[in-house]
């Protein structure tokens, strides 16, 4: 079985996106039709930027479980939808077939539904990498509960936030999870974040580490025992079986919290049927995936990587798709290597941060390992240097497999720009062409679009899309005016993405990065704001100021200038109590990498921080700060620049 909407040329590529252009009702209305309905949609779509109202497919009603699994049963029930790699290579791995999945997710939506669950409900899981996270989501899917991944590195307090925000009553979580030499004790953190809470009814313990947890009666269960208990309920003549809910193609599918220039983490709303259509067509076509190939994606199913391109993308395309639990230098900087060599893997989708921190070890932990299998590389997440892209090229795909520099975000639920492996060119660290339906605008800070070559015979301008395609967010949680304000506000009738990117005449793109206050540390993306309020929480800080700076495994690290009040310690005292508190108000992902105290920011005489003078020198850069006149006390620069770690 092949996809029908799979572009196969180059042709076929400017056919289809010409068409999308012209006409995108019909041109969705086609592929939408390759999926199981319950009820055909009324309207393809219907959208105005200003409110912004998006409506995909409205009036079509389905289960995107149906989608990703049941519709696979009878042709392939047998085939591996995941394969799950344990942290620990020694111990067994498990292969998950449709069947499997099938039955394991019918028996979870019974168990959400015993514990009272009902559709819309909102369900947090906050899991290690095991195939009940998936199990979890699914479920949630098959009942029409909104489910909202919270990745295992987010403190509690993180987790108290985003509970509060979703007014999330139930929890799924594990009693720890293995990543690498460490344990973290996941129902430790999530405990925690309950203390004071009213409104959390019922967590979901399952057990992975048999690390020792509280469970306090009333409100924590057995995953174990519930799936039980579940079984005997649904199972008929020895087959297990629970009845997906009908949505509609506008119900919410998940929210997933990111961060942005401002305020605390938004929780990004996406509905069923768009989500489902784009992250499919999204992956049959950027991966040029063929049936029975084996894809790996590295990315944790926490951020939206995982989300689109381990679990919804592959399965509604039933695919197989590897889930690992652990890190790419446990035990050793081999793993990602054995993996491919072991299950004969055919796509390999990865982080650069991931290339650049493997290219480290050198060649070494490449010795034996047979990597022939694959046909395709991706990367994601932050721009790719050419060196790390040519290291990829040249060791892992022995210059014979495509690389695919996907370029896309929470918002966007899947790939907007991105070459098609083998089909479109690629150009190193050139995300290159957007996939059908995307139209991208750069423009200038006033938004007019930017008509100019710079001196490198270039555009350059940031980066905005037209018009929506189905994969779109569709509103913050709780916060509609939130959503406008970030996203659609900034120049009228355009989406803005707050990256930056060049254009050459071919109307290749490159991503420059992010030209707002956000930072992308080891592709996890962070606002300066969020950082800077959690040092602010600590006893002694007065004010403190957050930058980016360029680092040559994460892409970006975090520079923090503290003004520092208290008399507690010396400085690496307070430097590591900082680093506490941020790791308690976020989490460890957030943790500056570097910290210099000092006496003052440089500050315009209305009081704004002049982070451009501040980048400057986190980057190391002295000489050329600009004008700084207007600053309120211009000697604050230079006391700056000599105290530089
Ligand atoms: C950046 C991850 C350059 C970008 C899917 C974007 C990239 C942010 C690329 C979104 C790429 C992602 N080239 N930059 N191929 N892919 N980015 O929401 O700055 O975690 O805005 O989504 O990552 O990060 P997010």
């Amino acid at each position: 079985m092949s996809y029908p909407y799979q572009i196969k040329s180059l042709e076929e590529y400017h056919a289809a996106y010409k068409k999308s252009v012209e006409n995108p009702e019909a041109f969705w209305g086609e592929i939408a039709a390759n999926f199981i309905w319950r009820k055909k949609w009324d309207k393809v779509l219907d959208w105005n930027f200003k409110e912004p109202k998006i409506e995909w497919f409205k009036g079509g009603q389905l289960n995107i479980t149906e989608n990703c699994i049941d519709r696979y049963l009878e042709t392939m029930g047998d085939k591996p939808a995941i394969i799950w790699e344990p942290n620990n290579p020694e111990e067994r791995t498990r292969v998950v077939t449709y069947n499997r999945l099938h039955k394991r997710v019918c028996q979870f939506a019974q168990v959400l539904i015993n514990n009272g669950v009902k559709k819309g409900d909102r369900v947090c899981i906050y899991m290690g990498m095991v195939p009940e996270l998936a199990y979890a989501v699914l479920g949630c899917a098959r009942i029409g509960a909104v489910h909202s991944v919270i990745f295992g590195g987010f403190s509690a307090q993180s987790i108290a936030d985003r509970l509060d925000d979703a007014h999330a009553e139930f929890i799924v979580t594990c009693d720890g999870a293995y990543r690498g030499a460490k344990d973290i004790p996941l129902k430790s953190v999530i405990d925690d974040a309950l203390i004071g809470n009213k409104t959390v009814k019922r967590v979901i313990v399952y057990t992975r580490t048999r690390t020792p947890v509280s469970m306090i009666k009333g409100r924590d269960v057995w995953w174990e025992d519930e799936m039980e208990h579940a079984e005997t309920q649904i199972e008929k003549d020895g087959v297990v079986s629970f009845p997906a809910e009908t949505m509609d193609a506008e119900d919410p599918l998940f929210i997933l919290y990111t961060s942005g220039s401002t305020g605390k983490p938004k929780g990004v709303v996406h509905t069923i049927g768009g989500y489902m259509v784009w992250t499919n067509y999204t992956f049959v076509n950027v991966f040029q995936y063929q049936r029975e190939q084996v894809h790996f994606c590295t990315a944790d199913i926490g951020w939206i990587t995982g989300h689109s391109y381990i679990l919804y993308g592959p399965l509604s395309a039933g695919a197989t798709s590897i889930m690992f639990e652990g890190i790419p230098t446990y035990p050793d900087a081999g793993r990602f290597w054995d993996i491919i060599d072991k299950y004969k893997v055919n796509i390999l989708y990865t982080a650069p941060t991931a290339i650049r921190s493997l290219m480290g070890f050198g060649l070494d932990p490449l010795k034996g390992k047979d990597l022939s299998s694959l046909k395709i590389l991706g990367t994601v997440g932050e721009p790719i240097n050419e060196e790390a892209w040519h290291w990829y090229d040249e060791h892992i795909g022995k210059k014979k497999c495509p690389i695919v520099d996907t370029w896309w975000q929470t918002e966007t639920g899947g790939t907007l720009i991105s070459n098609m492996a083998g089909i479109t060119p690629s150009k190193p660290s050139w995300a290159t062409l957007p996939m059908p339906g995307v139209q991208p605008l750069l423009v200038d800070e006033s938004g007019k679009e930017v008509t100019e070559k710079d001196e490198h015979g270039l555009y350059k301008g940031n980066l905005c899309i037209k018009a929506p395609w189905p994969g779109i967010l569709r509103t913050t949680y709780g916060d509609h005016e939130r959503c406008r304000t970030n996203y659609f506000a900034t120049y009228p009738d355009l989406y803005f993405t707050g990256d930056g990117a060049l254009k050459d005449d071919d109307g290749n793109y490159r991503i420059t990065g992010r030209v707002d206050d956000v930072l992308n540390i080891s592709g996890h993306r962070i606002g300066t704001a969020e950082v800077e309020n959690a040092i602010n929480m600590h006893a002694g800080v007065v004010e403190s100021a957050v930058v980016g700076y360029p680092h040559d495994v994460k892409g970006q690290g975090i520079y923090a200038y503290v003004i520092y009040n208290g008399h507690h310690g010396d400085d690496e005292m307070r430097r590591k109590d900082i680093l506490l508190t941020v790791t308690r108000m976020i989490g460890a992902i957030a943790k500056p990498d570097k910290i210099q105290f000092v006496s003052g920011l440089p500050k315009t005489r209305s009081g704004k921080i002049m982070r451009r003078i501040l980048r400057k020198i986190a980057e190391g850069e002295t000489e050329n700060l600009g004008d700084i006149s207007t600053l309120l006390d211009p000697g604050v620069v230079e006391e700056i620049k000599n105290g530089r770690v």
